[in-house]
């Protein structure tokens, strides 16, 4: 039997009116271009009980203890590895996932306040041996962020009723993680042009698949 290659895990990641969206499809496109298998799944979410976690979790009328969101957070992340993350990359296919841990840092131990060590406990205990292959994240200035989100024009879900300092807080905590692991991360400016943000994007992914056949 020949060994069939894992998948790469390809995290996108951002705050609030980043323009994850966008760029998922965009991803997507460019690695089945390559001739690449992709699953592409979300958190906190990805299965019908993940995605149930995420009603509870995003309920604008909802409230709930910081670490009761952290461990909630991660009670639908185990979910996600364990039914679609692991299977789809022990197959050989790449997992493009609109957030992962690097949300529950920022958020969680940065905006809620509840600290690295927390999460990172987690973490070692939920995924010990799971990293991503590449961390895309989208900054952008939290003022431009929410306009964005208000331009929507949709309810506001429980995170997105936060106030300005969480947000900074937010915005911070990623851009800290960042700063701690270069060599994952990449950092694209999401303020500007489409085209400019979809370039380094291209970039980011060539490099992540350079050591690969790719197509
Ligand atoms: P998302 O679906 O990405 O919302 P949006 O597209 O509006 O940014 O994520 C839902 C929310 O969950 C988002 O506000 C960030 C939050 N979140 C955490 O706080 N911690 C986590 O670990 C994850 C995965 C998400």
């Amino acid at each position: 039997m020949t060994h069939r290659r894992r998948g790469l895990l390809i995290t996108l990641e951002g705050g609030e009116g980043a323009g994850k969206t966008t760029a998922q499809q965009f991803i997507y496109d460019w690695l089945r271009a390559q001739g690449r298998s992709v699953t592409t799944t979300r958190e906190p979410g990805g299965t019908p009980l993940a995605e149930g976690i995420r009603n509870i979790l995003l309920d604008a009328k909802g409230e709930m203890a910081p670490a009761t969101e952290l461990l909630l957070m991660f009670a639908a992340r185990a979910e996600n590895i364990a039914k679609i993350i692991e299977p789809a990359l022990g197959q050989g296919q790449d997992v493009l996932c609109d957030r992962f841990t690097d949300a529950s840092r920022a958020y969680q131990g940065a905006g809620r306040e509840l600290g690295l060590a927390a999460v990172d406990a987690l973490a070692d205990w939920v995924h010990p041996t799971l990293k991503p292959d590449l961390t895309l994240l989208l900054d952008v200035p939290v003022e431009i962020g929410m306009e964005r989100v208000g331009k929507r024009g949709a309810a506001l879900n429980r995170f997105e009723l936060a106030d300005t300092a969480f947000f900074e807080r937010v915005r911070h905590g990623y851009l800290e993680q960042a700063m701690r692991e270069p060599d994952r991360f990449v950092v694209i400016d999401a303020t500007q042009s489409l085209n400019e943000v979809q370039t380094e994007i291209q970039s980011a992914l060539e490099a992540v698949c350079g050591g690969e056949h790719c197509g």
